[in-house]
């Protein structure tokens, strides 16, 4: 722990090298939602078998790669494939990579999850923009000696979910095209065809919002688990995002959080992998629109 500087600095050094110019924002990709990595042009891909110090994947669906490049015109990085807790990585490893890309100076991180909806308004395949959460399972990632090199010992956590980037995910729901070209676009539109108004091009997406729990699983809850969240506050649960976003947070990264809902958990049904897999897929080609429209805003 004490090295840790060194390892994400020889990380972030490793990284540099690979690419012609440094990301400024980064993006995790969570369960079945990774085909947003193949919108990346100009793209560097580096499995993390490569990159010194960095965890390697372990759960089959995910992948383990870093791909970088560009989308429209800004400088990303997509982690495809993280880690998880529940695979018996220690928190310090789940969230390395967060430190590496600090010091590659990355300022903003859209970090992305299936979650199971605790919230009956949450149907499966919803988006819902996180806007705070509860890390019920009460460990961090940064117990221990704290480097003050990365940030402070006692990191605020009361805006963990920054409220500009929420906004700009909302209004990124609302309109396909940039805020500034709405009228332009609508006229466009209205010019060649009516019908594709109502479609693809201005369509709205629905973005739900709640508070997102982090259980640290790996098995899933149980229906007395799922009531007491209920009562906590909670709209959402799932089994990554907060060590992730608790160390972003001692970094100064700003960060945007998106859950896929790919179960009702409050319905009584029994969530099951695949379900979750089938409807992380099923959201897949929303979230990856969603996420384009806020990249082009951000
Ligand atoms: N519980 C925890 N994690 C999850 C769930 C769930 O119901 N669905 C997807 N990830």
């Amino acid at each position: 722990m004490e090295d840790i500087w060194q390892k994400a600095s020889e990380a972030a050094a490793y990284i540099s090298e690979r690419i012609a110019v440094n990301p400024e924002m980064a993006v995790i990709l969570g369960s079945g939602l990774g085909e947003l990595a193949y919108e990346v042009n100009d793209r560097v891909e580096i499995p993390y078998s490569e990159i010194p110090h960095f965890p390697v994947s372990t759960v089959v669906g995910h992948s383990g790669k870093l791909v970088i490049g560009k989308i429209y015109n800004k400088n990303v990085l997509m982690m495809q494939g993280r880690f998880h807790y529940y695979e018996g990585y220690e928190l310090s490893e789940v969230t390395f990579p967060i430190r590496v890309f600090a010091l590659l100076g990355i300022s903003s991180l859209i970090v992305s999850n299936a979650a199971g909806g605790i919230n009956k308004k949450l149907n499966p395949t919803d988006i819902m923009l996180i806007t705070d959460h509860i890390n019920i399972s009460n460990i961090s990632p940064l117990r221990g000696p704290n480097n003050e090199l990365f940030g402070e010992r006692f990191p605020n956590m009361s805006e963990a979910y920054s409220l500009r980037l929420r906004e700009i995910a909302k209004d990124a729901a609302l309109y396909k095209d940039d805020p500034d070209a709405k009228i332009d676009f609508k006229d466009k539109i209205l010019e060649f065809a009516k019908d594709v108004a109502d479609s693809e091009y201005d369509a709205k997406i629905e973005l739900k919002e709640g508070v997102y729990a982090f259980m640290r699983g790996p098995q899933y809850e149980t229906p007395a688990e799922i009531r007491m969240l209920d009562i906590l506050g909670a709209d959402a649960v799932g089994m990554s995002t907060v060590p992730e976003v608790i160390l972003a947070n001692q970094l100064g990264i700003e960060v945007l959080g998106l859950s896929c809902i790919t179960n009702a958990t409050g319905s009584g049904t029994k969530p099951t992998h695949e379900e979750v897999i089938e409807n992380a897929d099923k959201g897949a080609a929303k979230f990856k629109q969603l996420v384009m429209r806020i990249i082009r805003r951000m």
